[in-house]
């Protein structure tokens, strides 16, 4: 067995040996179980938001950041804006993914298309007006500010869960008092809340999940 890969028993008591990576995304849960003690320590914190920066995103637009609260103090105001889901503060990092609705990295990104010889300079040119003109829509906009951030959003959670911490992703919490608290500017979009630290133990059964013959549509809907 190489480090990529990870013997596993299926729920029907199959052992199998996956990719590593397969098995991070079918063992990963929303834990509620974390340990109030244990710190997530800084290194491991800048781990994460590296992982998660490297999400796809439409043009390598990139177009999230991301705000980690560690205070205590902070830590029980959030709970309070998220209607008191108290694992917040016991995860001790909570970290807001930000979605940007303007095309605010569009320059640099497009000169680094152009820099790399993916395009030349006319055509990143072009393809930046392109890209900046699908923003003047603002719903357009919008549905990039989440669609993007939410991609680095899964790659956060699956990198805590690889790591052995816990994670949870959350829009429970009252979007415009957080954006308020947290000091976000107008036009950046608070897509999701992850708490994350390490864990205190078991989580329940997860629940079912729907089945591949009722989701998946071929050819049409
Ligand atoms: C968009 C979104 C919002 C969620 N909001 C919350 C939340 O506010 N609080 C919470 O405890 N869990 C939240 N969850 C976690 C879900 O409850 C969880 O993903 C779901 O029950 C499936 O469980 P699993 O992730 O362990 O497989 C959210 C998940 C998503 C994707």
């Amino acid at each position: 067995m190489t480090t990529q890969q990870a013997e596993t028993d299926d729920s029907d008591g199959a052992h199998e040996e996956r990719p590593a990576a397969i098995e991070t995304i079918r063992s990963r849960r929303s834990g509620h179980n974390f340990d109030a003690e244990a710190e997530l320590d800084d290194e491991t914190l800048e781990e994460l938001i590296r992982d998660a920066a490297l999400a796809p995103s439409s043009y390598n637009l990139q177009p999230w950041e991301f705000v980690s609260v560690q205070d205590d103090n902070a830590l029980d105001e959030i709970v309070e804006l998220a209607y008191g889901q108290e694992h917040i503060a016991e995860a001790g990092t909570a970290i807001l993914v930000v979605g940007h609705s303007e095309p605010e990295t569009a320059d640099e990104v497009f000169q680094q298309w152009a820099d790399a010889g993916r395009m030349d300079e006319a055509a990143a040119e072009e393809t930046k007006a392109t890209a900046v003109g699908m923003y003047d829509d603002d719903r357009m906009g919008r549905d990039y500010g989440i669609r993007n951030p939410s991609l680095a959003a899964q790659n956060l959670l699956l990198s805590a869960h690889a790591r052995g911490l816990t994670a949870t992703p959350m829009i429970g919490f009252d979007h415009d008092g957080l954006a308020e608290f947290l000091d976000l500017p107008e036009d950046k979009i608070p897509v999701m809340l992850v708490a994350v630290g390490p864990s205190g133990g078991e989580e329940p059964e997860r629940l079912p999940r729907r089945d591949v013959d009722e989701i998946l549509h071929r050819e049409s809907y």
